[in-house]
């Protein structure tokens, strides 16, 4: 089982269809997954989630559960501001440590509408997950000007197809 974490709340992310097109990808390997969507978060998450409130929001309490129980994530990772979304780190934030990344692993998948592929956001969140004690994949796709390469929720550029499941092949040897 692989835990795909979609990395922003914006509704109708252009993140999530990448998600959802990893997850058709494994599908056609047999490969079970679950989603994590930010997007998901409950209203008051900041407010009643973290810190001392931590164990006490309902709705929070099960991704939290559910994150901590998985052991191999693929984290998709939109660029804002030329790093990872802020909701992202909060997230991390309100997840159990050190025990939730601990000794896992992950891979990351950038996104952006600039040139950049989201390559510093991926740089910086690996910086963190390796603080945090887990191995992170080298192969890290870039997919940068994404909204040229999405029709109607599926990827139209070969090249791109091809580097996610070069990483999928990568990391069920991970
Ligand atoms: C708050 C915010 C900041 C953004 N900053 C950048 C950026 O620094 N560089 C860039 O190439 N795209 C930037 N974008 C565009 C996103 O990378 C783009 O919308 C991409 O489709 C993934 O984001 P989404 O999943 O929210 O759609 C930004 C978008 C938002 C909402």
């Amino acid at each position: 089982m692989i835990t795909l974490v979609s990395g922003t709340n914006r509704p109708a992310s252009v993140t999530r269809q990448v998600v959802d097109i990893y997850q058709s990808m494994l599908e056609q390997r047999n490969i079970s997954s679950e989603i994590i969507d930010l997007v998901d978060l409950p209203e008051d998450f900041i407010s009643t989630a973290l810190y001392d409130n931590s164990g006490k929001n309902a709705t929070f309490q099960p991704m939290q559960d559910q994150m901590l129980e998985a052991d191999k994530y693929v984290f998709f990772v939109p660029e804002y501001n030329g790093s990872f979304p802020g909701i992202l780190k909060t997230f991390i934030d309100g997840l159990s440590y050190p025990d939730t990344f601990k000794g896992k692993k992950c891979a990351l998948v950038g996104l952006s509408s600039g040139v950049q592929g989201s390559v510093l956001a991926m740089s910086h969140l690996t910086d963190i997950f390796n603080y945090a004690k887990m191995h992170v994949l080298a192969e890290k796709p870039k997919l940068l000007h994404i909204e040229n390469h999405l029709k109607n929720g599926k990827m139209v550029n070969p090249l791109f197809s091809s580097l996610l499941e070069e990483q999928i092949d990568s990391f069920i040897r991970f």
